[in-house]
């Protein structure tokens, strides 16, 4: 029988969580960095070609699938959107699943955009996912529907506790693997995005993909059930390998579904340029 443990519990267990992000301290969070268009909050990305293209962001309290496949820059993408977010007072948390904590961690800090007191001020919080399980003595493999009950009811305890406005789950495709069942798979997903909408935070949530496939996600549920899709591909010109970026959909705002090239650099991060379409 799995036990709920305390909140504390869990929060000695992320990378860096000081006693001074609890609830309550929220005044950071006053400045919310919702956009609005219409009627429509809006939660930038903080990469400003994709805003733009997103006419401000991603509606508020959407789930996002940010697809790809290993090495086209899920991760980067998404450290990119926390950590944009927690500089505009927005605090994010981040679980890893795939990647240890020390891994995560030390490929991010190569990046300009990263900022380490933010994960110290606990305005990003970095969680390994698989010490969760473990400490609530799950199976590593397989999780019953009791097992994915008490993780999500965990999932949701950290995302309220720390009032979190962004969050990140790396890789959903990870998690997936360990519920048995597509009705698990989309009681799952459809029960944390509802919880995570009520709240007003916005979920992008990883997909692996084998590379080059029209697929956007493992076992299909996932892209059903999300708000919307961002795919990270790549296209051959004159033998060199150019990432790509396509919104694919986007519900609650219109968006455009153009390819464009992407760049992952140390200075800049993930930023668009146009794709030449000519050879
Ligand atoms: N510090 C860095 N500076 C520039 N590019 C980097 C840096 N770290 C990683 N990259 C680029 O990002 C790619 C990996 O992105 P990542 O977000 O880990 O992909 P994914 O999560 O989809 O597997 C690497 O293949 C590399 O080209
Ligand atoms: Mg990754």
């Amino acid at each position: 029988m799995k036990k709920k443990l305390p909140i504390v519990l869990y929060l000695v267990i992320t990378y860096h969580v000081p006693t001074t992000q609890k609830k309550g301290n929220r005044r950071d969070m006053q400045e919310t960095e919702v956009r609005s268009s219409g009627q429509v909050e809006k939660c930038t990305i903080g990469i400003e070609e994709l805003d733009t293209q997103l006419n401000g962001g991603i509606p508020t309290g959407s789930t996002v699938l940010v697809v790809g496949s290993s090495g086209s820059g899920k991760t980067t993408l998404c450290m990119q959107y926390l950590i944009n977010g927690a500089k505009k007072g927005e605090r994010g948390v981040f679980f890893t699943i795939t990647e240890p904590l020390f891994k995560l961690t030390k490929n991010i800090e190569g990046f300009k955009f990263y900022d380490k007191k933010l994960v110290e001020t606990g305005m990003v919080n970095l969680i390994d996912l698989r010490i969760i399980s473990e400490r609530l003595g799950l199976d590593a493999e397989k999780y019953t529907v009791e097992d994915a009950s008490a993780l999500l009811d965990v999932l949701r305890d950290i995302a309220e506790e720390l009032d979190v406005k962004r969050l990140v789950m790396d890789s959903i495709t990870a998690l997936c693997y360990r519920l048995q069942t597509r009705e698990m798979i989309r009681d799952f997903i459809f029960k944390l995005g509802t919880s995570l909408a009520a709240m007003k935070c916005t979920t992008l949530l990883t997909s692996e993909v084998p590379p080059r496939t029209f697929k956007y996600s493992q076992y299909e549920i996932e892209e059903f059930i999300s708000d919307g899709i961002i795919f990270l591909g790549d296209v051959e010109r004159r033998g060199d390998l150019i990432r790509t970026l396509q919104i694919v959909k986007m519900r609650g705002t219109s968006h455009s579904r153009t390819k464009f090239a992407m760049n992952i650099s140390t200075d800049r991060g993930i930023e668009l340029l146009p794709l030449l379409k000519s050879e």
